[in-house]
């Protein structure tokens, strides 16, 4: 029996030509042992394996024996994928989950909240592995050891009636698609560390093109006199002072007065990505007109209320941030709905983290007082991570539990790895006549095809998700 990954040339082929016609009957199983399009709460996957002849044993115990499988366009690669899969082993609490887009194929294994890969062979080759595949996820490998458990643990139910109502339909796996809820509401996101360098700006930046390429509407704001981000999305061209056109126009304007200037007028299109998106630019002058506005109360929300009038114009909002505790971070954090905390994990920035915690409780009063509600914290984000197999391996897990354990934050499941692309994307530069201006591009447009891109497409994803989109 052979298997040619040339016959699917879309995830429908994949599902019926790779998965349905020869991985399942070639692990022993026979389409009553399995459903298509489950969902469960809001995951939808596309195949959930339960063999048949498990009806007398526990839901608790029979649960061992299930397996889900995703399926992927041909042209897709699995590594974008893979950490939203993750999370739905977790949260499925199934045993064994299977990913492929036909021209790849892998195998975890979800055991106490740890996900492993166990196994991973090209589509084309599935057939000379059949063994080990089914000595792990074959049908009669699962029943048998579902059996036993069942056994050793004296769990065999007698009746089949009560055993029933853990079958499918009862169950809250459903075998129906629901429909989306398409009714959106502008996101404002802040990200925000007080330690420079761990990433924030190349985040706000490559994040909102992953989600414009995705098809929506991004306002970028940039509150950091640095005006990093400004640069980045190609709003700071010129080379000397007089072509500055910032000074007139930029997130001052809107801090200082609550009449004068409203963000359509200030925001500008940018160029650094080929979708369309906005920025609010930042300008040193913001160093300036820090000590004067710190005793005006109203100039902390008035960006907020700016952004209300909006609302129906943009789909998320991000808040690039200084490197610092200061006014401008406040503002940040009382405007933003939702926080993202790059952080490099490294001891330094994690020691920040405090700070960070401390701060935000702080600020949530504020919130509280203003009749705002607290913000609510995504997560800290895996950033500039080193690519080294050692750490990965051993370290970085260490550190990322850290992160749940030590500081109790949540965490992101993507990681943004140290990629030079990311860094020549910012200094991408083009010759007009003799003169090198800064032209910088976003990682899609500088390498789409970059590990880079696939990180910051998957944390899009993962964030979409975590928005409850
Ligand atoms: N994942 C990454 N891989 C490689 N270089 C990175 C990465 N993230 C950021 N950098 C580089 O590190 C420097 C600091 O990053 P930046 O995003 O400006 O951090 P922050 O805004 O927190 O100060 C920049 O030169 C940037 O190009
Ligand atoms: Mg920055």
């Amino acid at each position: 029996m052979k298997f040619l990954p040339r016959w699917c040339r879309n995830e429908k082929e994949v599902e019926s030509k790779f998965i349905a016609q020869f991985l399942l009957p070639m692990l022993g199983y026979s389409y009553q042992d399995w459903y298509q399009e489950v969902r469960y709460k809001n995951i939808r996957f596309d195949f959930l394996l339960i063999p048949m002849g498990l009806n007398k044993i526990p839901f608790k115990i029979k649960r061992n024996a299930y397996v889900i499988i995703e399926a992927k366009h041909p042209k897709e690669k699995l590594d974008v994928h893979i950490p939203k899969f993750r999370r739905y082993l977790k949260t499925l609490k199934v045993r064994y989950g299977v990913i492929t887009n036909a021209q790849e194929i892998r195998l975890y294994k979800c055991q106490k909240n740890h996900i492993y890969l166990l196994l991973q062979c090209e589509g084309k080759n599935i057939y000379q592995y059949v063994v080990k595949w089914n000595n792990i996820i074959g049908k009669e490998t699962l029943m048998n050891q579902v059996k036993m458990i069942a056994k050793s643990k004296g769990s065999i139910v007698k009746d089949d009636k009560l055993s029933n109502k853990y079958t499918i339909n009862q169950s809250s796996f459903q075998t129906s698609i629901q429909p989306l809820n398409k009714q959106q509401q502008m996101k404002v996101i802040a990200v925000y560390h007080n330690k420079g360098g761990v990433g924030k700006t190349t985040t706000v930046v490559n994040l909102a093109a992953a989600l414009a390429h995705q098809g929506a509407r991004i306002l970028i704001i940039d509150l950091d006199s640095q005006a990093n981000t400004t640069f980045a999305v190609g709003l700071a061209k010129f080379t000397d002072e007089i072509d500055d056109d910032l000074k007139d126009s930029n997130v001052i304007h809107l801090i200082k007065s609550s009449k004068k200037y409203s963000i359509k007028e200030v925001a500008r299109k940018t160029s650094y990505s080929k979708d369309n998106i906005d920025a609010i630019p930042a300008h040193i002058n913001l160093m300036n007109e820090e000590r004067t506005l710190v005793d005006v109360a109203a100039s902390r929300t008035r960006l907020k209320y700016k952004l209300a009038e909006v609302k129906d114009d943009y789909d998320y909002v991000f808040i690039d941030t200084p490197p610092s505790l200061n006014l401008y971070a406040k503002i940040a954090i009382i405007t933003a709905d939702y926080l993202v905390i790059p952080s490099d994990l490294k001891p330094f920035a994690n020691e920040g983290l405090k700070n960070v915690k401390s701060f935000i409780e702080e600020i949530n009063d504020d919130k509280e007082a203003f009749g705002f509600k607290p913000i609510n914290v995504l997560g800290v984000l895996p950033s500039k991570i080193s690519g080294n197999a050692k750490f990965n391996q051993y370290t970085l897990p260490k550190r990322r539990d850290s992160i749940i354990d030590r500081y109790n934050l949540p965490l992101f499941e993507t990681n943004i790895y140290e990629r030079d692309d990311l860094a020549k994307a910012f200094d991408k530069t083009i010759f007009v006549g003799d003169l090198e201006i800064p032209d910088p591009k976003s990682i899609f447009e500088f390498k789409a095809d970059s590990m880079a891109a696939a990180e910051f497409e998957a944390l899009a994803l993962e964030l979409k998700e975590k928005l409850g989109e």
